[in-house]
């Protein structure tokens, strides 16, 4: 992600109390009062610019979203966008994935999306990608026995990685496609990244990877 710095946007987003979360903390295990009802809440952690959460919310008017970005710059993006086209069941926090038992009851989280994550492809980096064990503890902790991450790159490296990583961890695959948009799926929603490097021929890589429920 191309990072232009905007002073602005911390007090531009501020603003939008509708749909910037400033203290998310504040809202642990109380997110149904924030949106005003129960339904599902779906996380998008590194979602940039907010092409994949905004066209999921507008499919799935029945089910909430948060879109998580550690950058201001980047997710300010997301509110100017929903402040044009209001959405009801999304929200915005800049705050990073690391923290997000912070923000987030156990249980309290229905499905984790993790899109075209920076790859941190040396070895000496493994601890920063978004699959590394500490992050899958993470999802783990936020979200019902048995919960699901679903995972898109083009990155083939940071796939056979996440793989691993996942299967080592004691979680097991219900979708794994190594070419997504050969017969790509009426309903998929395309990520900023995913269209720039389908637009380049390169493959994009997709799994559904569950946890399995401890005793
Ligand atoms: C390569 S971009 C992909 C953006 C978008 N998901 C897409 O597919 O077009 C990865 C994004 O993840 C964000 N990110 C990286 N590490 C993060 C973390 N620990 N917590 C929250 N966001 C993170 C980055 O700031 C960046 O915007």
């Amino acid at each position: 992600m191309r990072l232009r710095h905007k002073p602005w946007a911390k007090e531009y987003m501020e603003a939008q109390e509708h749909v910037f979360i400033q203290h998310p903390e504040q809202l642990k295990g109380k997110w149904g009062t924030e949106f005003g009802n129960d339904d599902p809440l779906f996380i998008e952690v590194g979602s940039g610019k907010g092409q994949f959460v905004l066209g999921m919310a507008k499919q799935h008017p029945n089910v909430n979203f948060i879109a998580i970005e550690l950058f201001e710059s980047v997710a300010v993006s997301i509110v100017q966008k929903l402040v044009e086209t209001p959405m009801s069941n999304v929200r915005v926090l800049t705050v990073d994935a690391k923290r997000l038992v912070d923000y987030f009851e156990a249980g309290e989280v229905d499905r984790v999306y993790l899109n075209f994550s920076d790859p941190w492809p040396k070895s000496r980096h493994a601890k920063r990608r978004l699959t590394y064990k500490t992050f899958l503890a993470t999802y783990e902790a936020i979200l019902p026995k048995a919960g699901e991450i679903h995972f898109k790159t083009d990155n083939r490296g940071l796939f056979e990685y996440s793989l691993q990583s996942m299967s080592q961890y004691g979680m097991f695959f219900t979708e794994i496609s190594l070419d997504l948009h050969v017969n790509e799926p009426e309903d998929n929603i395309r990520t900023e990244y995913e269209e720039r490097f389908s637009a380049l021929g390169q493959p994009i890589y997709r799994m559904e990877a569950v946890f399995r429920p401890k005793n």
